[in-house]
């Protein structure tokens, strides 16, 4: 599935004077959980054990997703010596542990598992896009716009996957709906935050509210408009809902709007009424309601209870 290789990437181009020390610290949490995805492809191929054509799809995907990693993890290494990729991601796998070994989708159906992939897709293909579009190094552009690409052909086929599944398991909008609000509220929980705590932090105790909250700060401030209103657009295909229908604009519209105005981002005007902290405060409230909300509304849609927390070594939610 690859359409590029690590050695494609122009790794003398590297430009030292254009790394953002900001960028770099959410570049290394991303190699960590882009570097896991094979354990996810042996998931995803266990769920569909009588599916060949998929679980060789699923099998090339988790390739793609390890190169991901690992080109990430390289180019944070030449714009960070110090980091050490091996033992970072030691820290991750020692503190997070989804259960990749049970057989069947924690969504209730192979439906519902291909509404969640979408919905991660969807969220990485925007977030590379907006990286893209955000930082300065060459490098690293190159890479996201590389990777942006396999996320988009990702999302493409989960999606064809979750129509052809929807034949033989119907599962109707609400339940599409409350699986997506789910995945959704699951951006809260213990992955990205700890894969932000074993990539950067080599002393303090892992605090997941402070580490989601680091990412989350660094991250969101990438989005501009065109991102969000793109990733609307995926998440309602996935929904089976029309993606250039007024409904979906005006969705774009208001998730931009909510996002720019509690993130105090986006316009210059928005930066300079709130205080960094107060907006970091109140971007902070928002995510926190938004999860909470997607949560209550996946659990009154009567999904099974996915992304519940359990106590598993150092970081504890499992999350698939
Ligand atoms: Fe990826
Ligand atoms: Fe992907």
């Amino acid at each position: 599935m690859a359409r590029w290789t690590f050695d494609d990437i122009p790794w003398n181009r590297f430009d030292r004077s254009k790394v953002d020390v900001e960028i770099v610290r959410i570049v290394k949490a991303a190699a960590l959980v882009e570097f896991n995805g094979d354990a996810y492809a042996r998931h995803l191929c266990l769920v569909f054990h009588d599916d060949p054509v998929f679980q060789s799809s699923a099998k090339r995907w988790g390739e793609d997703e390890v190169q991901h990693g690992r080109t990430l993890a390289h180019w944070a290494s030449l714009a960070d010596p110090d980091f050490d990729f091996a033992a970072a991601f030691a820290r991750f796998q020692a503190g997070f542990h989804p259960d990749f070994d049970r057989d069947s989708s924690r969504r209730g159906s192979r439906a519902g598992e291909m509404v969640a992939r979408c919905i991660v897709e969807t969220g990485t293909s925007c977030y590379y896009f907006a990286l893209h579009d955000a930082v300065e190094e060459p490098v690293l552009k190159e890479i996201c716009r590389n990777i942006a690409a396999d996320e988009v052909r990702h999302y493409k086929l989960f999606h064809q996957t979750l129509i052809r599944y929807l034949g033989a398991e119907p599962i109707g909008f609400l339940r599409r709906l409350g699986v997506a609000l789910g995945r959704l509220a699951e951006s809260q929980d213990d992955e990205l935050a700890y894969a932000y705590h074993a990539a950067n932090e080599t002393v303090l105790p892992y605090d997941r509210r402070r580490c989601a909250r680091a990412y989350a700060r660094r991250a969101f401030a990438v989005y501009r408009k065109p991102h969000v209103v793109r990733g609307v657009k995926m998440l309602f295909r996935a929904l089976g809902l029309a993606a250039n229908s007024r409904l979906a604009r005006a969705a774009g519209h208001l998730a931009w709007a909510v996002l720019r105005h509690c993130a105090g981002r986006g316009t210059h005007a928005a930066a300079c009424r709130h205080s960094p902290r107060k907006a970091r405060a109140r971007f902070q409230l928002l995510t926190n309601l938004a999860a909470c909300l997607c949560r209550l509304l996946a659990h009154r849609l009567q999904q099974p209870r996915f992304g519940s927390r359990r106590a598993v070594g150092v970081a504890g939610t499992k999350r698939l």
